[in-house]
């Protein structure tokens, strides 16, 4: 196998390359990054030198040289992560959401649609989405596969997009793609600017806990290395083509705040944050 992981650099791609690089069935793991402001190698620190590992800094948005290293490296499998991924981020500026997400998924399925050359056996496209691309859950209630799209941000309608995508050059050109809408993970290697880091950094310095709005809105956390979700994403490629990668039951997430921090929050509004 020759997996290509593309976002590598980034939280859930170095936990990924970590989790998977001396596996015996891998022989090659390239690791295309542009290194945004979210990724960093340092965050593969040890597994540069590796043998079956290859980098190629190369950005989603160009797609000759993303063809260029499909074709180059040989790629049987892809493992699709790398994505603008900050919601507050998409609202101040969507339009890089749209250029990597969007179409530089489009650019990814057609550099394999081209290498491959509908010899489809043997090959295995993963596109990593996410459950935001389902709106927002009332007070109870879990999202499915079958849970309609709702997506509710610049940057889950550009993932909603970039699926709708990965369902297209399935059902069009036999394309062997499966699609995961994860919850939020938490884990090593998170850029402190997502939730979790932030209470944490909070926490650490003395600071208030910043919660967006009321703090009610429910999400679900999913740990990075959690093994169950890693192998519900590996399903024969016959079976259905969409994996939601869920771990319990979902909980408001100013539980988690009030948790570790349920004497220090300071009474009176609290400033917005959105993971
Ligand atoms: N982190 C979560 O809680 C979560 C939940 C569900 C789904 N996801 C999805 O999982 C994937 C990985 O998320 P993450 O949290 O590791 O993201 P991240 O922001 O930590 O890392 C993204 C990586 O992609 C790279 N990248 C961004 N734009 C690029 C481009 N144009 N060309 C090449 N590389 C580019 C960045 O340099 C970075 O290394 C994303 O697709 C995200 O939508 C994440």
């Amino acid at each position: 196998m020759q997996l290509l992981v593309t976002g590598g650099a980034g939280f859930i791609g170095a936990n990924f390359i970590r989790h998977v690089m001396d596996r015996p069935e891998i022989s090659r793991l390239v690791n295309l990054d542009c290194l945004t402001y979210a990724g960093h190698l340092e965050n593969l620190h040890g597994l540069d030198v590796h043998p079956k590992y290859a980098f190629e800094r190369v950005d989603l948005r160009d797609k000759a040289a993303v063809c260029r290293v499909v074709q180059a490296h040989g790629i049987t499998h892809v493992v699709h992560l790398a994505a603008e991924s900050h919601v507050d981020r998409s609202i101040s500026g969507p339009g890089d959401f749209v250029h990597t997400n969007v179409v530089g998924t489009f650019h990814l399925l057609d550099a394999c649609r081209g290498a491959w050359a509908e010899k489809y056996s043997g090959k295995k496209f993963l596109h990593a989405s996410t459950d935001e691309v389902y709106g927002s859950l009332g007070a109870s209630g879990a999202f499915t596969e079958d849970s309609p799209y709702a997506p509710n941000s610049p940057y889950s309608a550009s993932k909603a997009a970039a699926d709708m995508f990965v369902r297209a050059y399935r059902q069009t050109y036999g394309l062997p793609a499966i699609v995961t809408n994860c919850s939020n993970n938490f884990g090593p290697y998170q850029f402190p600017e997502k939730l979790i880091p932030v209470v944490i950094q909070a926490i650490i310095a003395r600071r208030p806990i910043p919660i967006y709005g009321d703090g009610l809105q429910v999400r679900d956390w999913l740990h990075v290395r959690h093994r169950r979700a890693h192998r519900a994403a590996q399903p024969p490629p016959r079976r259905a083509p969409v994996r939601s990668r869920r771990r319990s039951r979902p909980a408001p997430r100013w539980r988690l705040a009030q948790a570790h921090h349920a004497r220090r929050r300071p009474a009176g509004p609290r400033p917005a944050l959105r993971d």
